[in-house]
């Protein structure tokens, strides 16, 4: 088998890699529109999100058959938490488009049995399909989702207990580190490599390491991204400082 080849896209700025990734959506719904988003939270995303809404309100694109699985979720967290990943993407992005309510899959965070909570997440993701188009931020320390490192390849939607690294990095969204819930609900591994197509966003120097080891370091459970080399379908949209530690040559816009 060949190994599939990933495609970078380096742009100049931070909006400028929303505009191509919402460019990448608004091209899906056009030809499906009741494709499957699969959405991501974390301040990369934000000016995706603002591109998508700024086309809605001026209806550039139709979300009014789309259907939404959002990455991972805050485990124990309540919805109406303002630092619940429900939260941020109706602030950020639901409540500013034509998406069904009912279209909208968020983990719960406060399920009772979060077991059962994440096998009926896996078992909603295949009755609507799959998903079509994945987008992803990354972490650090190269997590996707809240896949840490050291998580299994094939992993499915779970609950994870999230890094002391990650803690710190999102301790700037709570009161303090202390707030920041120790576990999570997230798709695995396996769930994120079955979308058909995944596009990994990465803005600032703070990234350029996890982005250099995940696109030009070995495939390693020690940095999860780096399994998106084995996907047959992967856009890569970095900013230039995401990308300053890379040594190979890639599409500059
Ligand atoms: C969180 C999320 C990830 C996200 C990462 C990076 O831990 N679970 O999905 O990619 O943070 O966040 P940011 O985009 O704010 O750097």
């Amino acid at each position: 088998m060949n190994k599939p080849v990933m495609k970078v896209i380096i742009v100049g700025s931070y909006l400028e890699m929303g505009e191509r990734a919402a460019k990448l959506v608004q091209q899906l719904l056009h030809d499906k529109p009741n494709a499957v988003l699969g959405l991501a939270t974390g301040s990369t995303p934000e000016s995706t999100y603002a591109e998508l809404v700024r086309m809605s309100q001026e209806k550039q694109i139709d979300f009014s058959h789309t259907v939404t699985f959002n990455l991972d979720e805050y485990y124990p967290i309540a919805r109406s938490n303002s630092q619940s990943y429900w939260d941020f993407m109706h602030d950020k992005l639901f409540r500013h488009i034509n998406v069904n309510p009912q279209h909208i899959h968020v983990l719960h965070g406060e399920a009772q049995d979060p077991v059962a909570e994440c096998a009926s997440y896996e078992e909603a993701i295949g009755k609507a399909g799959g998903i079509d188009l994945q987008i992803l931020g990354i972490g650090n320390n190269g997590h996707i989702a809240f896949n840490e490192p050291g998580s299994p390849l094939t992993s499915r939607t779970r609950v994870v207990q999230l890094d002391e690294s990650t803690i710190q990095a999102n301790s700037r969204y709570f009161s303090s580190a202390e707030d920041v819930p120790k576990q999570a609900l997230s798709m695995g591994m396996g769930t994120i490599m079955e979308a058909r197509h995944v596009i990994l966003l990465a803005s600032g120097a703070k990234k350029a390491d996890a982005i250099r080891q995940s696109l030009e370091g070995p495939v390693t459970e020690a940095i999860p991204a780096s399994i998106l080399q084995q996907h047959p379908n992967c856009t890569f949209i970095l900013d230039r400082e995401a990308a300053s530690l890379l040594k190979n040559t890639y599409e500059q816009v």
